[in-house]
C-alpha cells in the first residue's frame, strides 16, 4: 500500500506519490495511448490516485486520454485538471475572468466524461484580473458539487493568501525539485501554514534528474525541452554534472537516481506530494518505490551538497513564459 497523505486540510486520502500525465501526449517524446492508459491503469493499482491533466495538454487530447483510462474506476481516482494556462488575450491575462470559468470546466468535464473534477486549478494566475474574482467565480462550481477542491498552479505567495481567504485552497501545484528549489524560499512553509498540499510537478526536472538523458542530443527534434533554457546548448551539461553528482548518493541508497529525487521530495515534509510523469509502467513502479525509501541524515546532507538551491543552470521555461508568471 502506498503512503497516504490528505488533500488540503480535510480532503481525500491520496497516494503520497502522485501521477502527471503531460507526458501521454507527446510533449517529450511519442507517446501510443494505449500505452497511457496501461500506465494510468497501473498507477491506480499501486494506490497512486491523484491524476493530473489539464485543459491545453495535447489541445485536449491529454483529457479525453484520461477520460478513457479512468471512465471505469472513477470513483478510485482523485481527477485534478486545469484552465487558464493557454495563450492570454491580446495584452495579457484574461483566462481567468470569473465569466469565462464555468466554459473551461464543461469543457473539461466533456473530454473527461465525468460530471465533476475532484480538484480544479488555475493553471496560471490571470495577471490582469484579481485573484479573488477568479477563485470566487471557481468556488461557486465547488457549490455546486461539480468541482471538489479548489488548486492553484504557479501562484506567489500572496496570491495564494488573497485566495485563500476567498475560498480554501487545497493544493499548490508548482515546479519543485532537485533543479528548482526556490518553493523553499517561502512557498513551502506558507503552504504547511495553510494546510494546502504542495504537489511537486516536474520532480524529475523534466527527465534531466534521472539518467536517462546524457545529452540533447537524446531529446527529439520537436521535444518541448528543447526550447527550455535549462536543456539548451549554454547549460545542459551543467546541468548533467549536478546529476551524476548525484548518483553516488543514490548507488549508497540502493536506489535509482529518479528514486533519489522523488523520495528527496518526500523527506521535505508530509504536505509535499511530488506528481512525476511517466509514459511506462517499468518507471512508473519505480517511482511508486520511492515511497518506501528512507534517506540517512548523511544522504541528505550530501544530497544538499551537490544540487544546493539555485545550482542548476539556466532558466526552467522561455523568457515570454517566465514572464508571465505570477510574481
Ligand atoms: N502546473 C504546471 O504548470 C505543470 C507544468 C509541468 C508539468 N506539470 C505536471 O507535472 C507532471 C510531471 O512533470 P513532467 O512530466 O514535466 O516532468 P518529470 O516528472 O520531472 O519528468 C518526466 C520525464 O522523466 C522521465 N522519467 C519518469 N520516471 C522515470 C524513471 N523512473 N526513470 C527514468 N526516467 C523517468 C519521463 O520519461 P518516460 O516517459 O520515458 O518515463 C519523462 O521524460 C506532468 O505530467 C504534469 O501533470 C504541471
Amino acid at each position: 500500500m502506498l503512503l497516504r497523505r490528505t488533500l488540503g486540510q480535510d480532503g481525500p486520502a491520496i497516494g503520497a506519490i502522485g501521477y502527471g500525465a503531460m507526458g501521454l501526449s507527446g510533449v517529450y517524446g511519442p507517446s501510443a495511448d494505449a500505452d497511457g492508459i496501461a500506465t494510468i491503469h497501473r498507477a491506480v493499482e499501486l494506490g497512486i490516485n491523484l491524476i493530473d491533466t489539464a485543459d491545453v495538454y495535447g489541445d485536449g487530447h491529454n483529457e479525453r486520454l484520461v477520460g478513457r483510462a479512468i471512465a471505469d474506476r472513477r470513483d478510485r481516482v482523485v481527477l485534478a485538471t486545469k484552465f487558464g494556462g493557454g495563450p492570454t488575450e491580446p495584452g495579457g491575462g484574461g483566462l481567468g475572468r470569473p465569466e469565462r470559468v464555468r466554459g473551461w470546466l464543461e469543457a473539461s468535464l466533456r473530454r473527461l466524461g465525468t460530471d465533476h473534477v475532484d480538484l480544479y486549478y488555475l493553471h496560471r494566475v490571470d495577471l490582469a484580473t484579481p485573484i479573488e474574482d477568479t477563485v470566487a467565480a471557481m468556488a461557486e462550481l465547488v457549490a455546486e458539487g461539480k468541482v471538489r477542491a479548489l488548486g492553484l498552479s504557479e501562484a506567489g505567495a500572496d496570491t495564494v493568501r488573497r485566495a485563500n481567504a476567498v475560498h480554501p485552497i487545497a493544493a499548490l501545484e508548482t515546479e519543485y525539485s532537485l533543479f528548482s528549489r526556490e518553493p523553499e524560499r517561502e512557498l513551502l512553509a506558507l503552504a504547511r501554514d495553510l494546510g494546502i498540499t504542495f504537489v511537486a510537478y516536474s520532480p524529475l526536472g523534466r527527465g534531466a534528474l534521472t539518467g536517462a538523458i546524457t545529452g540533447a542530443a537524446d531529446l527529439p527534434a520537436d521535444d518541448w525541452r528543447r526550447r527550455s533554457p535549462r536543456f539548451g546548448e549554454a547549460h545542459l551539461d551543467a546541468n548533467l554534472r549536478i546529476t551524476r553528482a548525484l548518483a553516488p548518493i543514490a548507488r549508497e541508497h540502493g536506489i535509482a537516481l529518479a528514486q533519489l529525487a522523488l523520495a528527496w521530495l518526500l523527506h521535505r515534509g508530509d504536505h509535499v506530494v511530488p506528481l512525476p510523469g511517466t509514459r511506462t509502467i517499468a518507471n512508473l513502479e519505480r517511482n511508486a518505490e520511492a515511497a518506501t525509501v528512507t534517506l540517512t541524515p548523511a544522504g541528505l546532507a550530501a544530497i544538499d551538497a551537490a544540487a544546493p538551491p539555485g545550482a542548476a543552470a539556466g532558466d526552467r521555461y522561455p523568457p515570454e513564459f517566465i514572464a508571465a508568471l505570477d510574481a
